[in-house]
């Protein structure tokens, strides 16, 4: 109703519908980039307002990568204790969907581990975010020490899913070293490979990360591999020349003093 209304307004039809899909039409586009244009606008006047009441209000807009679901909820709620007028917005998407929203410029702050190489951004590494092979904890490999990739890559092997950022490091690795992994599966889901490895379908590379609730709780072993954990970290990104608001800038260096160590004595608890 309220599209039908608008339209009304304009006095143009905003989109086509072709089969179950839309799309924008020229003014829709235009009706669209407008709003972007206005939300913006507002925004900034809500950042003004809110520096001006110091950080007493405002708001928090983050978006994510799956993995870094494990750590930055947890990095909220001291914070949030600390700031309790500051409401939060925290979406936690894929990277593609990352990269979109960065490139619309939708959200304050992006926590990812693998940067666009296509978008100019400004980032900041917040803390670690290591890479360790998990296993079944009665695998063959479990008590060995410094295992090859070579045996690595004669285990039935699960991948994360194409666009992944572990996938894509894995494989790097790998790569790097001219062995090919024997890929039994792709699964979209960090959850779900830890329920297939523990479930006896194969060896995989994960974030530490993973394992920061429950630790390794004795359906899961951490094998020790040579080359591994892969190092890798999370970055704080946001486009270049965007000015952050204080409560994005308080909330990244917060990031890098009282949240490191958060997020570092949650990652000892699995070692
Ligand atoms: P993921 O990891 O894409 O595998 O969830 C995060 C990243 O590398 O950015």
């Amino acid at each position: 109703m309220q599209v039908k209304q608008l339209t009304k307004i304009v006095g143009m039809p905003l989109f086509d519908q072709v089969g179950k899909r839309i799309y924008l039409t020229q003014a829709g586009e235009e009706l669209l980039k407008t709003c972007r244009e206005l939300f913006d606008k507002l925004d900034k006047f809500e950042m003004i307002l809110s520096d001006l009441k110091g950080l007493k209000q405002g708001r928090l807009r983050l978006a994510v990568i799956t993995t870094a679901k494990y750590f930055v909820p947890r990095l909220l709620g001291p914070f949030c204790q600390h700031y309790p007028g500051i409401d939060i917005s925290l979406q936690v998407t894929n990277h593609e969907y990352i990269l979109r929203r960065l490139s619309e410029n939708l959200d304050d702050l992006y926590i990812m581990s693998q940067l666009p190489d296509n978008l100019d951004i400004t980032y900041q590494a917040v803390q670690e975010n290591p890479l360790i092979v998990l296993a079944p904890a009665n695998h063959p490999l479990a008590n060995q020490k410094n295992i090859s990739l070579e045996r690595i890559a004669a285990e039935p092997f699960i991948m994360r899913e194409p666009g992944s950022g572990t996938r894509k490091a894995v494989q790097d690795l790998f790569e790097e070293h001219k062995i090919s992994l024997k890929v039994r599966l792709d699964l979209g889901s960090n959850e779900a490979i830890k329920q297939a490895i523990a479930g006896g379908l194969g060896i995989s590379a994960l974030s530490r990360h993973t394992l920061a609730l429950e630790g390794i709780n004795g359906q899961l072993t951490i094998l020790d591999v040579e080359k591994f954990p892969i190092e890798r970290y999370w970055y704080a990104v946001y486009p270049k020349g965007k000015q952050l608001s204080v409560v994005a800038q308080t909330f990244l260096e917060y990031m890098l003093t009282q949240g490191k160590q958060i997020a570092e004595s949650t990652m000892t608890q699995t070692h």
